[in-house]
């Protein structure tokens, strides 16, 4: 993944902290303990890590992005925080729980092994509680870069993100071991308020990916474009929303 870029990283702080604000129902339905073990997984800058430490547990932030990991130590140097992928770490002692948000819709390349690792990362009874992007996640503004992409004459773009339906994330975490004891999917129009550039800014931050390899000049009018093909849907007179559907669940390791 590509949010170790130290502007997108600061960007990410400054103008999308409501990602992290979003998180605090998590925080809530894991119930982290005094002295519990837990791995936030994904952590980004460590706000919902340092929540979690804060109600008395022992907590290891694990995220890919060296840029995060870097402002997550300068923020929260009391904390531990780590570089790992999802794909591929492993954890010396189990874990009473697994917390993670806004990150798993990320960890795209092998969903099953994402959720194996963390089976692996908890001891039997342990918790894995997290949210996601699901099935529907933006719909209208991928529609927006996807047509907006083909009148440019460029490829279908490949998106980054994994937005899977409950059943099928029901059924992967079954298969991989966990029995799942909440599972809620839910419309959540989220406000734009600080993303002055609309649809725009939210490619520019959450959608590198799809621009990275374009010829530099078409960027701007390309993002010009995804903005009057998303205006009709999610512009309001108050600003931009962002036409999100999550998944949050809570299981447990079998
Ligand atoms: C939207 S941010 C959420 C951060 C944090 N959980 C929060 O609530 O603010 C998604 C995070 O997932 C991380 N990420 C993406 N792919 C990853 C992977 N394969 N392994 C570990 N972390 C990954 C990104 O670096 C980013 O920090």
């Amino acid at each position: 993944m590509r949010w170790n870029a130290r502007g997108v990283t600061s960007a990410y702080d400054s103008s999308f902290g409501y990602v992290s604000a979003q998180g605090a129902p998590l925080v809530e339905l894991l119930d982290p303990r005094p002295g519990e073990r837990v791995l936030d997984l994904g952590c980004g800058t460590g706000v919902l890590t340092a929540e979690v430490a804060a109600r008395g547990a022992r907590v290891l932030g694990i995220d890919g992005s060296p840029g995060m990991i870097e402002k997550a130590l300068a923020q929260y140097p009391g904390l531990d925080f780590i570089i790992g992928d999802g794909h591929d770490f492993s954890v010396a002692q189990p874990y009473d729980a697994v917390l993670s948000n806004a990150a798993l819709h990320w960890m795209s390349r092998d969903p099953d092994l994402v959720i194996g690792n963390v089976r692996d990362a908890l001891q039997p009874g342990g918790r894995f509680v997290a949210e996601l992007g699901g099935s529907g996640n933006c719909a209208a503004l991928i529609a927006a870069v996807s047509t907006a992409w083909r009148e440019y004459g460029l490829r279908e773009p490949e998106l980054p993100w994994f937005f899977p339906s409950p059943a099928e994330y029901a059924s992967r975490l079954e298969k991989g071991g966990f029995a799942v004891r909440l599972l809620e999917y839910f419309d959540r129009p989220t406000s734009l308020d600080e993303c002055p550039d609309g649809a725009a800014d939210w490619v520019r931050l959450f959608g590198a990916p799809l621009l990275e390899g374009l010829p530099g000049d078409i960027v701007e009018p390309l993002l010009r474009r995804v903005n009057e093909l998303a205006a009709p849907a999610l512009r309001r007179e108050t600003g931009w929303m962002a036409d999100y559907v999550r998944l949050r669940f809570a299981a447990v390791r079998r």
